[in-house]
């Protein structure tokens, strides 16, 4: 059965080779060789970043790679401002993907490409999230319950993981934000969420990616189609759960979150020429709370990693929290008042970067970028990574340095002089939450150091937090480690 399957794919593999060479134009993008077949597929590893690097400096700022016959762009340096923002429409397709074929056969923002569909998905989140997500008074009074609640949980003597009950909190105010409720740990749908999340930095991880180019692997018994498939079945559940839940306890008059706005949007427009289909609800809705949880419990994460290390930085923090807010409930506000907060959050993102290569692109059209040719339908990965830790940019890049976001008078720099830092992403495609976890991020940071000073779990046992050594995913994901906290007088 194998042999047959892989003559199968052999003989597949070449008749695509061969049509392609024959009527495609030619991708002019210089780039390593690689084997027959497989291309470079062999070298990209769980680690891949030094490699990309070496041959950034040999082939330049955009490089291609060749993953099992298709051409990947590998964009960066300023290369990436082009593609997402200067010339965004003609990057801002999605290469297809057998995972999220089988998500929701593209019925969603993440994985569709770029066509008129995709905007009104975008628009409907956005104004969802607007509305029921980051609409100020809202947010603020969600978060800071949840918040409260961790800082309880964090007031105890001995060493302890800080994650499990950051995620926990991240958790609890997405699904407020987004479903209306909040759920007890040990309800069904909570504990769903949470494994479907967990499941994600795998299922759409470096080890199950090579069935997107060889979808027929999906069906051999292997560990990786095994968690693929138990992945899918639990997504479905989830998506169905989301539509049912919302669908029979709506009310018009009463709207708890994001789903019921969309929701709400879904019946305005029955019976008009644009309807909205149960697919898409279940598809964005899916996307959102996936999005939501693991990217930004995992920058918190890095967060209070950084904070160990450089005591420094912590005091500074303090000082400011002090001075600006002093004992008072922090409110969203404070952000004006607490430079040195913002800067601290926009360095740990820039350090951590943990999305590193974004979601891939494809060209819409045929572009010309850094004088070469690159066809309609190409893969196109930003190097974010590589971009944040770039010496042109981001002088001395493995030093962790919030001032570098500051001028001389403490003041954060005008984004202009920062738009090289795009850990959401830019353009077309920025992220569709970066204002939500923006929020979340600055609310939780500030809470918790307005009420403790963090340290390691014992003097000198510092986290392992350079993000070269993190397990490579979407988020990467940094090894875990212990904190002890002392309240602040
Ligand atoms: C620290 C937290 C987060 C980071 C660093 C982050 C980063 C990113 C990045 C880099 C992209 C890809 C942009 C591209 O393809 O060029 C993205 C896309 C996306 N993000 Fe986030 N994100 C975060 C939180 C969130 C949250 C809270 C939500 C939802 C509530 C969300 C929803 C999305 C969606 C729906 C997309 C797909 C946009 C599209 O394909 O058009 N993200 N995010």
């Amino acid at each position: 059965m194998l042999t047959e399957c892989f003559i199968g794919f052999l003989v597949i593999a070449l008749t695509k080779w061969i049509y392609d060479r024959l009527t495609r134009k030619r991708c002019t993008v210089p780039g390593p060789y690689g084997l027959p077949l497989i291309g470079n597929i062999h070298q990209i590893g769980k680690s891949p970043f030094p490699l990309l690097e070496k041959w950034r400096k040999t082939y330049g700022d955009v490089y291609k790679i060749n993953l099992a016959m298709s051409d990947v762009v590998v964009v960066h340096g300023e290369a990436i401002y082009e593609v997402l923002v200067t010339k965004g429409d003609d990057y801002a397709g999605r290469p297809p993907s057998e995972r999220f074929r089988l998500i929701n056969d593209y019925q969603d923002i993440l994985s569709r490409s770029a066509d008129a569909q995709l905007k009104d998905y975008r628009k409907i989140a956005h104004q969802g999230l607007r509305q029921y997500g980051t609409g100020f008074d809202r947010i603020e009074q969600i978060s800071m319950d949840e918040i409260q609640d961790c800082v309880e949980r964090f007031d105890r003597d001995d060493s302890f993981d800080p994650y499990e009950d950051m995620y926990l909190t991240v958790a609890n105010i997405a699904l407020i934000m987004l479903m209306g409720e909040r759920f007890d740990k040990n309800d069904d749908m909570f504990k769903l969420t949470l494994k479907v999340d967990r499941d994600a930095v795998r299922v759409f991880g470096i080890d199950c990616a090579y069935m997107d180019i060889l979808p027929w692997t999906i069906n051999i018994p292997h560990e990786s189609g095994r968690l693929l498939k138990e992945g899918l079945v639990n997504v479905n559940t989830l998506k169905e759960l989301c539509f049912d839940k919302t669908k029979k306890t709506f009310d018009g008059d009463n709207i708890r979150g994001v789903f019921d706005a969309i929701f709400k949007e879904q019946e305005r427009r029955k019976n008009t020429d644009q309807p909205l289909s149960d697919a898409a609800f279940k598809g964005i809705s899916v996307n959102l709370i996936l999005a939501a949880i693991l990217t930004t419990s995992t920058a918190l994460k890095s967060m209070i990693a950084y904070l160990l290390d450089y005591p420094d930085i912590q005091e500074k923090l303090h000082n400011e929290i002090d001075d600006a807010i002093g004992e008072r409930i922090p409110t969203l506000d404070d952000r004006k008042r607490t430079p040195y907060m913002e800067a601290f959050i926009l360095e740990s993102l820039r350090y951590m970067s943990h999305i590193p290569f974004a979601i891939p692109h494809e060209t819409m059209v045929d572009v010309t970028l850094k004088g070469y040719f690159i066809p309609k339908g190409t893969q196109v990965w930003t190097n974010l990574f590589s971009l944040h830790h770039d010496e042109r940019y981001f002088p001395d890049p493995w030093t962790f340095k919030p001032d570098r976001f500051l001028d001389d008078a403490g003041e954060l720099i005008p984004t202009d002089q920062r738009k090289l830092l795009m850990p959401f992403g830019a353009g077309r495609r920025v992220c569709v939450g970066e204002q939500m976890a923006r929020v979340r991020i600055f609310l939780f940071m500030t809470t918790m150091l307005q009420r403790y000073e963090f340290l390691p779990e014992k003097p000198g046992c510092l986290p392992k937090y350079d993000p070269r050594d993190s397990i490579l995913g979407a988020p990467m994901k940094m090894k875990d480690y212990k904190i002890r906290v002392k309240k602040r007088d």
